[in-house]
């Protein structure tokens, strides 16, 4: 059994609560965040860690103060543009799952350009989730089910796991193998509720700001340690 997990999925949470703790505006602990990410990026790479999901904005982060969702999305931006070049670098594919119709036009050029860009490399897969939330994405893919049966696209007996699958947004990715949420909070906040079914859950009391290289390094070893079972025994995996 492999050691290393293939899909590894991040709640990236704290910036806030870090920029608090500092006597810093909250933009700070945002701008702080995006170099955890450049760094784990990077990390993830070095230790060929096939997919990385990151959870940068959910549909429920919509209720946040006007002023921190604009600027939340003008730093997606900065981050898209400055790090384009590395993404090249290191052969990485950039890809999104959430509603993306829905964010500012800026957002969704700089997106365009950079997953059209980056789309022949064969590295790692960079997954952002934008606008994503587990729930509306089951349901558009329950959407998109229906019409097809009633197009009778789909028999209704035909429906299976797979069916339900190809109709997600994560429908290009593996399953999650493990989730790091930082900040301390032990929740999912209704993120990729599908494909972490079985996923191995890690929680950190460190603040997304402050989580870097050797923070996923922990993270790894202690999957390494775990024993996915699968529903199966123990006795069953060594034999
Ligand atoms: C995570 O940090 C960033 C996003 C959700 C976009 P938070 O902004 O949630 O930080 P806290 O939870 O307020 O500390
Ligand atoms: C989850 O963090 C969403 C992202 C990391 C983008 P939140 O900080 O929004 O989660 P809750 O609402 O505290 O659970
Ligand atoms: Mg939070």
């Amino acid at each position: 059994m492999s050691t290393l997990p293939k899909h590894v999925a991040i709640i990236m949470d704290g910036n806030g609560r870090w920029a608090k703790l500092q006597d810093k505006s909250r933009v700070t602990g945002h701008q702080q965040g995006a170099k955890s990410v450049r760094e784990v990026v990077e990390y993830a790479v070095s230790q060929n860690i096939q997919f990385l999901t990151l959870f940068a904005f959910s549909t429920e982060n919509w209720s946040r103060p006007k002023d921190e969702v604009s600027l939340l999305m003008k730093l997606l931006v900065t981050y898209l543009k400055k790090e384009f070049t590395r993404m090249l670098q290191n052969n990485i594919r950039l890809q999104t799952v959430g509603n993306i119709d829905e964010l500012p036009t800026i957002v969704k050029n700089e997106l365009h350009n950079v997953i059209d860009k980056t789309k022949n490399n064969s590295g790692m897969v960079l997954t952002l989730a934008l606008n994503y939330g587990g729930k509306e994405d089951l349901t558009q893919a329950m959407k998109a089910i229906a019409f097809k049966v009633k197009n009778s696209i789909i028999s209704p007996e035909k429906v299976d796991q797979s069916t339900i699958n190809e109709h997600l947004y994560t429908r290009n990715l593996p399953p999650v193998d493990l989730v790091i949420r930082t900040s301390g909070e032990e929740r999912i906040s209704n993120f990729l509720l599908w494909h972490i079914a079985y996923a191995e859950l890690y929680f950190t009391e460190t603040l997304w700001p402050d989580f870097k290289k050797e923070d996923l390094q922990k993270a790894l070893t202690n999957y390494a340690k775990r024993e996915r079972r699968f529903g199966k025994t123990s006795e069953q995996l060594t034999t």
